[in-house]
């Protein structure tokens, strides 16, 4: 089954369910400073899940993009992606456990056939905030799930929450059993050897947690999140996204063109150049700070590695026009903005080409003194000189160092950093207020307002008009 027929499945099923399908979000997050991109399905919808009502009813599905850049630097392996797309259903205080296990066993079993015995499920084993699920454990029971096949796990896996405070709860997750050998007598689905690898995630969102610890929400309420990727190379019986109709037309036309073999750089350019596409597609755009820098940085790496490859960078359009035409399907707005993309992106690529010479024979002489002086490490100053005067993200230089038998001081490096963007923050301390979590009748109205405003300018000026982002106190909208 191809991806978007998996997506088109749930997004059906789920309607047939009773569910509003909604539309996916924009990777940018609407007033919400609290995370540079959209991470997870709920995120647009903190707000409903904290009680307020959602225009299409109690019980919502979508597909959701999403970005998620803390294992930017193990894109390469078999497995990791920045961006990803999930596929969600909500319940706002409307079902809870049963019904929602339900559903996800018969979507599993019965609309995507996987055979009951692949499957294995985990719960939340209790602690003093939150009992022990044994109800999710008997509904799965109930449904079919076979014996032996349902474990109970801690806080560590089974509780979900995205990032410090906010809605959260205990959750269930579904596992496939790829069928490759137990790595021992214990294997388990929290086991990281690859033989269970976990499919979807319902959360029973019934907490809020603040820094005074855990309260009970207004509403119980439901947050699924399945990964699409995953799902398709794994129904597919292959070992990798790579190796899916998602990425394969990319993937060939690099190994045409590259001049030196290596996989994991084939798979870093596919990735962060899906990645930037996205991004861009979106409204994103390469800066020095927060999520242009993280833009930046996927681009400058991809480059890094087509030279890596010997791949000529004027080949950049050529791969981003197989990938618009690859799935423009799943994600018209890349055909939108094809233009856009590609100016973009060679931009930024000549910003980089110009400094790249400079920076790499700048790191070479480093890297000589560094020997001379019998040092293994690259130190942070070096580091962040090359970041900061040739615009190399530090994991190109880590990369290099790799490459050399060097390490890097990648800590001192971040808090260089720090300092560094304190204090260009010094100057505009005006300081984004909320997120849509903190709304009030104002910023509603304001947050309402940013959208009239919006389509009128696109209504006036054409479709090429983006919001990327707004900032909305209770004075003001911008
Ligand atoms: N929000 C949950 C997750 O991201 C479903 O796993």
């Amino acid at each position: 089954m191809k991806a978007i027929e998996i997506r088109n499945k749930y997004l059906e099923f789920f309607k047939k369910h009773g569910h509003a399908v909604i539309p996916s979000a924009s990777l940018i997050p609407e007033n919400d400073p609290s995370v540079l991109f959209t991470t997870a399905g709920m995120q647009p919808l903190v707000p409903y899940l904290l009680g307020e009502k959602h225009p299409e009813g109690t019980r919502l599905t979508d597909y959701q993009k999403c970005v998620r850049t803390n294992d930017i630097d193990e894109v390469g392996d078999n497995r990791h992606l920045t961006y990803f797309e999930m596929l969600g259903n909500w319940s706002l205080g409307d079902y809870f456990k049963e019904e929602s296990i339900k559903m996800s066993f018969e979507f599993l079993t019965k609309e995507l056939q996987i055979p009951v015995e692949k499957l294995s499920v985990t719960c939340f084993a209790g602690d003093e905030d939150c009992p022990r699920d044994e109800v999710s454990a008997k509904v799965w029971k109930e449904a079919g799930i076979l014996d032996g096949h349902i474990y109970f796990y801690g806080k560590d896996d089974n509780w979900w929450i995205a990032g410090e405070e906010g809605p959260c709860g205990p959750d269930t997750e579904m596992f496939y059993d790829t069928g490759k050998p137990a790595c021992g007598p214990d294997c388990q689905p929290s086991c990281d050897c690859g033989k269970y690898v976990e499919i979807w995630n319902n959360v029973f969102m019934e907490y809020y947690k603040d820094k005074n610890g855990y309260s009970k929400l207004k509403q119980r309420n439901v947050d699924t999140g399945l990964g699409l990727e995953r799902m398709t190379m794994l129904l597919q019986g292959k070992e990798t996204p790579f190796d899916t109709e998602l990425f394969l037309p990319v993937m060939e036309k690099i190994q045409e063109l590259q001049k030196v073999d290596n996989i994991e750089s084939r798979r870093i350019i596919a990735e962060h150049l899906r990645s930037s596409m996205m991004i861009i597609a979106d409204g994103g755009r390469p800066s020095n700070i927060d999520r242009g820098y993280i833009l930046r940085r996927l681009i400058r790496r991809m480059i890094r590695h087509m030279n890596k490859l010997q791949i000529d960078l004027s080949e950049l359009s050529n791969l981003i026009d197989i990938n618009v035409d690859n799935l423009k399907e799943m994600y018209p707005e890349l055909e939108q903005n094809r233009e856009t993309i590609k100016n973009v992106i060679n931009e930024e690529k000549d910003k980089f080409v110009k400094t790249l010479t400079h920076g790499e024979r700048e790191f070479q002489k480093e890297m000589q003194k560094a020997k001379e002086n019998g040092k293994n490490e690259i130190d942070a100053n070096v580091v962040f000189r090359l970041y900061d005067t040739y615009g190399f993200p530090p994991e190109v230089t880590k990369e290099l160092a790799d490459e050399n038998d060097m390490t890097v001081d990648l800590k001192g490096f971040e808090e260089l950093f720090k300092e560094h963007q304190e204090k260009s923050r010094q100057g505009s301390t005006q300081k984004f207020k909320g997120g849509l979590a903190d709304q009030n009748e104002k910023t509603i109205a304001y947050h309402t307002a940013t959208h009239l405003l919006h389509q009128a300018l696109r209504t006036v000026l054409g479709d090429h008009v983006k919001q990327s982002g707004s900032n909305i106190t209770e004075e003001r909208l911008r």
